[in-house]
């Protein structure tokens, strides 16, 4: 078991924040990832749609042969990580708004929490709010729009510039000390983020535990690869020209297109 690859998937380009830390953490591993461009964004569709697409998107990575599943998005492990965990025997890996780690940081005992509606909607964060959110105060601001303007790949936007301070400003000016960036897309762009934010404000972005919690899987049930390079591989569901320009720049493998019929 422990050449067969682990798959890792998102909507789109969200999960290669992910990736990276997996790729530095365990570099032996043969990764395959997918983004699922047919069906981005996810944050604004129906907990029943990803649902599907999640099962969908983990049926095809075990036909591959996936030894442990990455779950590289906040809004498919809200909608979706119970039944997979319930579906499938393989470590399923999920990604959740990082309000235990804020808590410990934040002084103003005011956090913020950047990510999509679904997310913000979903049953999972109340819970995780109930458990570490007790004695802080929790804003939410959903940022609409901003998955897709990050997919499109130009830093430079103004438009994207634009949107990051109509979500980061009010927050700050609420007193929030601590920014959670609740969606795997906005590690991507963290440092616009930060400089919205400011210097003194936190800005936590949670990839690296999920690497960690993957690597503690694997030790575990002894299933990681031992020696050699591996491999990753990133597919689309979709035909998106910025998702597989983004892939290229990012010096990864991109294979054939529609490989999961949308
Ligand atoms: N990257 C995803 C997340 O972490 C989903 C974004 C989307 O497709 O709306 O929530």
């Amino acid at each position: 078991m422990n050449n067969q690859p682990i798959g890792i998937f998102d909507s789109g380009i969200g999960g290669l924040s992910i990736l990276g830390e997996i790729k530095s953490l365990l570099p032996n591993e043969h990764l395959i990832y997918i983004g699922d461009t047919a069906y981005l964004p996810y944050g604004t569709k129906s907990k029943q749609i990803i649902s599907e697409r999640a099962n969908k998107i983990c049926k095809y990575l075990l036909s591959k042969n996936c030894k442990s599943i990455v779950v590289a998005c906040n809004t498919a492990t809200s909608a979706a990580i119970h039944e997979l965990r319930s579906s499938f025997s393989v470590p399923i890996i999920g990604i959740e708004p990082a309000i235990k780690p804020a808590r410990l940081r934040t002084q103003s005992r005011i956090i913020g929490i950047l990510a999509t509606e679904a997310t913000l909607g979903g049953d999972k964060l109340q819970a995780l709010k109930q458990k570490f959110g007790q004695d802080i105060k929790i804003l939410h601001q959903a940022c609409s729009g901003l998955v897709e303007e990050i997919e499109l790949g130009d830093r430079q936007s103004q438009f994207l510039h634009d949107l990051i301070e109509t979500y980061v400003e009010p927050l700050i000016k609420q007193g929030v000390d601590t920014l959670v960036l609740g969606c795997t897309h906005f590690p991507l762009i963290k440092d616009l983020i930060q400089k919205y934010a400011g210097d003194s404000v936190r800005v936590i972005d949670p990839s690296l535990s999920v690497a960690s919690e993957l690597k503690r899987q694997l030790d575990i049930k002894n299933i990681g690869r031992k020696g050699g390079s591996g491999t990753t591989t990133c597919f689309q569901t979709g035909n998106n020209k910025t998702f597989e320009t983004f892939i290229k720049k990012s010096n990864l493998n991109y294979g054939s297109p529609n490989l999961i019929t949308p």
